[in-house]
Parts: structure tokens; C-alpha cells; sequence
């Protein structure tokens, strides 16, 4: 794998680009992108977590070999890294998501586009071209709406769709709640029209808070997702479980995958954290699904350690976010390519040649 060329000496790694993103961005952009619900507990233990984590490494293994590469969904990876859904891109930089696919595409990684883009998804489908994309859902009150947003993801190309299982009604993030979050004049979800295309804070909460109440539908069940598969040809997977019997469930309702996520600290305050959660949904997966996980990851160890726990891939949100505030497309290309050549490393220092090495003995504990 090449050594990435940092745009900049200060830049040397993921929270090099947080430092620098906190500087550039808005303070209502920085603090939406920022914040966890509440009180932030959960949004320190996803990054706790992974710091717990200790790596027991092989030795005189012979690495100089190494192929970071993953099957996951009838495709190759380059690496088990793909790029989490996360909402309004274009208050991060005036390109985007379009950036994000952009730079997505020359990786080869997968974006996993959110339904609240401001983005549409065929511009973003264009931009990325033949790269790898998948598509987040938000189910809303009104049905047709979300068939119309999932016709529109597989006639563009997207490859699965993911169904945001964490969010009936949104999370309490108190800072945007005190800065009265709100889209600014001409940015947008894209792929929306009309009242849904408006992110406004007419009350005391955020604006975004009160989207969810008006048009999110919180009445979401099992018997939704089975809707879902019945009106797609895409695989589905359910993000947000973070429970082995939520996780048996999604399997047997013909899940094609679960994300082990709380959101990125963002929803219920007090959730387990990510990583913490895994090895009971790998465990109850029992390799009927591919089991992915998000929230904290920060380094090229962090994806062997959730790799080590039973992931078959992890995806990043707010990493990508900083990486496209500071430099756009460029930042985010250089984002991806630190975590992946640090997981190249990673695997290098724990004496493993392939990801199908990375095994529970790797971790301290676990063996
Ligand atoms: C949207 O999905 C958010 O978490 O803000």
C-alpha cells in the first residue's frame, strides 16, 4: 500500500484533521457534526472503548506481504473500511457529498449515502461513477415517499440499502438544541422536495429535532423492514443493533447485514458503546450476515481491533466530515488512505498477511 502524502506537515493522522476541522468549520456546523446526545457519555465510550482494547501480536510471521483486502456483499474491498451515512455534507464543504463520492471512488471504498444529503442521490450516483455506493433510509410517515427515495437508489446504482434502525424519533443533542440548528439559506436534503426539503428551527429545539417529530416515522417494526424487502431487490441492512436477540431477529427477517451502531453517540445517551456490543451480535450472527460497526473508529488499529471482535468491516462518519472541511476531496482521499495505510500497519505489526487472519486471540481477555 503507498504512504500517503499529507497535504500538510500538521496533518499526520484522523484527529490531526478533527484539530484542523474545528478550526474552519461554522460553530453550528462544527457542533452538530460534534455532538452526542446529552450528556456525551456513550460519544466517549465508542472512543474508550477501542482504547481498552489491547493488541496481543504475533511474532517472525513474515509480513512482507500483505493483502488488506475483504469480500463483503458479493464485492471486494480494498480494505474493511466504508464510509457511514452522515447527514448534510455541504455544510462541511461547497461540494459535499459530491467530494466524498469523488474521492470514495478513486479508493475504491464505498459511501454509504445519507437519505438527508444536500446532495441528490443521482448527482452524487454521477459523481462517484463507477465507485462503490450504498444508500441510507429514514422511513417517513409517508410511505411513498421512502419506495420512491429506494427506487431511486437502485435505478441510480446503489448496491444495498441501509435502514437506520436507531432512530424513531431523533436523539437530544443539547448543542444544537442551544444554537437552534437549522440548514442555512440555499443548502437542502436534495433528494427531498417541498416540507421535507426544509430543516428549519422554528421552536426552542433544534431544527433537525423537530424534522424528525413532524415527518420520521416513529412507529417503525419488524413488520417495516420485511415491507422494505418486499419492495427492493437490494440487500438491507439494519443499522443501530447493538443486541444479540435484535440481531437474531434481522437475520431471521432476511437481513442481508447488521451495523452495530449507537448512532455515533448521537441517540439514546448512556448506550452501550459500539464495540462493546459486537461480540454478542457476531456471536448471535453466527456468520448468517455480514456484521459491520461504526462509532470511534480512529485508527488503522481500531479496525483490526473491531475485526479481531467480529466484524467483517467497520464504517467511518465524522472522520470523512473533518477530512472534507479542511481540504474537500483531497482531505477526504487523504483520510481514507491514512486509515488504510495504518491498518496495513496494523496487520504488519500483528503478524498477519490477510484480514481472514485477524482472529479473537489477537485481543487481550479474548483468546
Ligand atoms: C442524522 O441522522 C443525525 O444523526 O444528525
Amino acid at each position: 500500500m503507498p504512504e500517503p502524502t499529507p497535504p500538510g506537515r500538521d496533518l499526520l493522522n484522523v484527529l490531526d484533521y478533527e484539530t484542523a476541522a474545528h478550526k474552519v468549520l461554522p460553530p453550528m456546523a462544527r457542533d452538530y457534526y460534534a455532538s452526542g446526545a446529552h450528556d456525551e457519555v456513550t460519544l466517549r465510550a465508542n472512543r474508550a472503548a477501542f482504547e481498552r482494547v489491547a493488541l496481543r501480536y504475533h511474532v517472525l510471521r513474515g509480513v512482507e506481504v500483505r493483502d488488506t483486502s475483504v469480500e463483503l456483499l458479493g464485492r471486494r474491498h480494498p480494505v474493511p473500511l466504508l464510509i457511514a451515512p452522515a447527514a448534510f455534507g455541504r455544510l462541511a464543504h461547497p461540494d459535499g457529498e459530491l467530494a466524498v463520492a469523488r474521492a470514495a471512488a478513486a479508493a475504491g471504498i464505498t459511501q454509504t449515502l445519507s437519505t438527508l444529503s444536500t446532495c441528490s442521490i443521482e448527482a452524487v450516483a454521477e459523481a462517484g461513477g463507477g465507485g462503490p455506493r450504498w444508500f441510507q433510509l429514514y422511513v417517513f410517515r409517508d410511505r411513498e415517499v421512502t419506495r420512491d427515495l429506494v427506487q431511486r437508489a437502485e435505478a441510480a446504482g446503489y448496491e444495498a440499502l441501509v435502514l437506520t434502525v436507531d432512530a424513531p424519533v431523533l436523539g437530544y443533542r443539547d448543542r444544537d438544541a442551544r444554537n437552534r440548528f437549522e440548514l442555512p439559506e440555499g443548502l437542502a436534503p436534495e433528494s427531498l422536495s417541498g416540507a421535507l426539503a426544509k430543516v428549519q428551527a422554528e421552536g426552542a429545539a433544534s431544527g433537525l429535532f423537530q424534522y424528525f417529530a413532524a415527518l420520521i416515522d416513529p412507529s417503525l417494526t419488524w413488520d417495516d423492514v420485511d415491507w422494505l424487502l418486499s419492495v427492493t431487490r437490494l440487500p438491507v441492512l439494519l443499522k443501530g443493533v447493538v443486541r444479540g436477540d435484535d440481531a437474531t431477529l434481522a437475520v431471521e427477517h432476511g437481513a442481508a447485514g447488521v451495523i452495530v451502531s449507537n448512532h455515533g453517540g448521537r441517540q439514546l445517551d448512556g448506550a452501550v458503546a459500539s464495540l462493546d456490543a459486537l461480540s454478542e451480535v457476531a456471536a448471535a450472527v453466527d456468520g448468517q450476515a455480514a456484521v459491520l460497526v461504526d462509532g470511534g473508529v480512529r485508527r488503522g488499529t481500531d479496525i483490526l481491533k473491531a475485526l479481531a471482535l467480529g466484524a467483517d468491516a467497520v464504517l467511518v462518519g465524522r472522520p470523512v466530515l473533518w477530512g472534507l472541511a479542511v481540504a474537500g476531496e483531497a482531505g477526504v482521499r487523504h483520510v481514507l488512505e491514512l486509515l488504510s495505510a495504518e491498518f496495513d500497519l496494523a496487520m504488519a505489526l500483528c503478524g498477519v498477511q490477510s484480514v481472514e487472519e485477524i482472529t479473537r486471540d489477537l485481543v487481550a481477555g479474548r483468546q
